[in-house]
């Protein structure tokens, strides 16, 4: 095949791939996505939905927010818990804004949608096999890849790296050009849906001593649930009856009181780690979201970031199209690390806060946590100083 010409040639269509497409777009720069897996693979997948107003603004300027504003469900607050003792922290009240519930899967479809609708400007290539990425150090990078037998070039000025964890684009930075910072947990979150009505309105983020537990929501006749789990636990070793015998012990009683159990519709374990790579550009290749920085799911944070990640992106893109200058491109990396530090430090903080720890030093961290939750459940600067976090910080 010839190769294909473009402006931006993006890798990944994740939620920020697609979502850099959709802005580039609307701004009159061309695009071409690349993916690995098949569109019906990445519409499925079942991750975190909590989203800061910042990314509900985001989506609806992008034109992607109808069906948002229709279904998505505004949560003014959300509990605390300790040892079956929950506590309110009003987000709306302490940081000015609620927060959206609206899983990632549907925030995926809405993307594709609206490239389904969309103008030629921008146009999703799935099940791209072998994807790589070349000279980046030049004016005019390529990517390669093989699509349903036949070896494909796209020509771009740019390369965008949305291909998420563990993807291709990190490996394009030269040795050395890079450094990275780690920290993996020694623990996993046990995650479950169900097609019962949840048990609370707002989430409910408990710990005890037995390990950490989230209730969260899809709908009112859909529930997320999380546990948290040994490192190397399989999904086998948690038949429904456990997720929800430890759910009913570790949640606050008034809440296990009312919990409601029925069989689960999909169950899945994820590994929590922290991680961060600096810095996210090499020439003409960008690094945003996962592909660039991973954050644990206890502060919600993956998603937002992407999201803000891809906003600075289009917006130093089209700036570079529209009056060439390049100096938001040359600060996108300092610009988008600065938010992101932050969110890594919140949920390292959220993480540390609500999980057991195997190896806790004679109790002495479990204690802190304790101190913690407590100085949360009655002060209220505490409080805020979490609401501003949780809510999202300024864009
Ligand atoms: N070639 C092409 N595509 C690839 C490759 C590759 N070599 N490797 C990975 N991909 C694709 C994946 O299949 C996926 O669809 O890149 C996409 C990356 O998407 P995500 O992992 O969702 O990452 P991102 O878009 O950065 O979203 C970040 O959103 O997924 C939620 O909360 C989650 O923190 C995460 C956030
Ligand atoms: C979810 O509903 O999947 C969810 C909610 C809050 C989190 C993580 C995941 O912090």
């Amino acid at each position: 095949m010839p190769p294909v010409r473009t402006q931006v040639a993006i890798v990944g269509a994740g939620p920020a791939g697609l979502l850099l497409a959709q802005l580039l777009d609307r701004a009159g720069v061309e695009s071409v996505v690349v993916e690995r897996r098949s569109r019906a693979y990445v519409e499925g997948r079942i991750r975190a939905g909590v989203l800061e107003q910042g990314t509900v603004d985001t989506l609806r300027s992008a034109g992607v927010g109808e069906r948002l504003d229709r279904e998505a469900q505004s949560h003014a607050g959300l509990s605390l818990a300790n040892a079956n003792h929950g506590f309110r922290v009003d987000l709306a009240a302490l940081a000015g804004a609620p927060v959206t519930v609206y899983g990632l899967a549907a925030v995926q479809k809405d993307l594709f949608a609206a490239r389904d609708v969309g103008g030629a400007g921008a146009t999703v290539l799935d099940e791209a096999d072998g994807v790589a990425i070349h000279d980046v150090d030049t004016a005019r990078p390529s990517v390669t890849f093989t699509r349903h037998g036949a070896a494909q070039r796209i020509d771009a000025d740019f390369v965008a790296g949305c291909d998420g964890a563990h993807g291709v684009s990190r490996t394009a930075f030269p040795p050395g050009a890079q450094r990275t910072y780690e920290r993996r947990y020694p623990f996993g979150w046990l995650g479950i849906l169900s097609r019962t009505p949840p048990v609370d309105h707002e989430l409910i983020y408990c710990r005890h001593e037995r390990g950490f537990a989230l209730a969260s929501m899809r709908n009112p006749m859909l529930s997320r649930y999380y546990v948290q789990c040994p490192v190397g636990d399989a999904v086998d070793d948690w038949p429904d009856e456990r997720v929800w015998a430890e759910l009913r012990a570790r949640l606050p009683g008034d809440a296990a009181d009312r919990l409601v159990t029925g069989p689960s519709i999909e169950k899945s374990i994820t590994p929590l780690r922290s991680f961060v790579a600096e810095p996210l550009r090499h020439g003409r290749l960008f690094l945003a979201g996962d592909a660039g920085h991973v954050v644990p799911p206890t502060g919600a944070k993956g998603l937002n970031l992407a999201v803000s990640d891809v906003v600075y992106l289009s917006r130093a893109l089209v700036a570079h199209y529209a009056d060439g200058s390049d100096a938001a491109l040359d600060a996108y990396s300092a610009t988008a690390l600065a938010r992101v530090w932050k969110a890594v430090r919140f949920s390292w903080w959220m993480t540390t806060l609500l999980h057991t720890f195997p190896a806790d030093d004679g109790g002495f961290a479990a204690r802190l946590a304790e101190a913690e939750l407590d100085l949360l459940a009655t002060n209220e600067p505490a409080r805020a100083a979490m609401a501003a976090q949780y809510v999202g910080l300024p864009l």
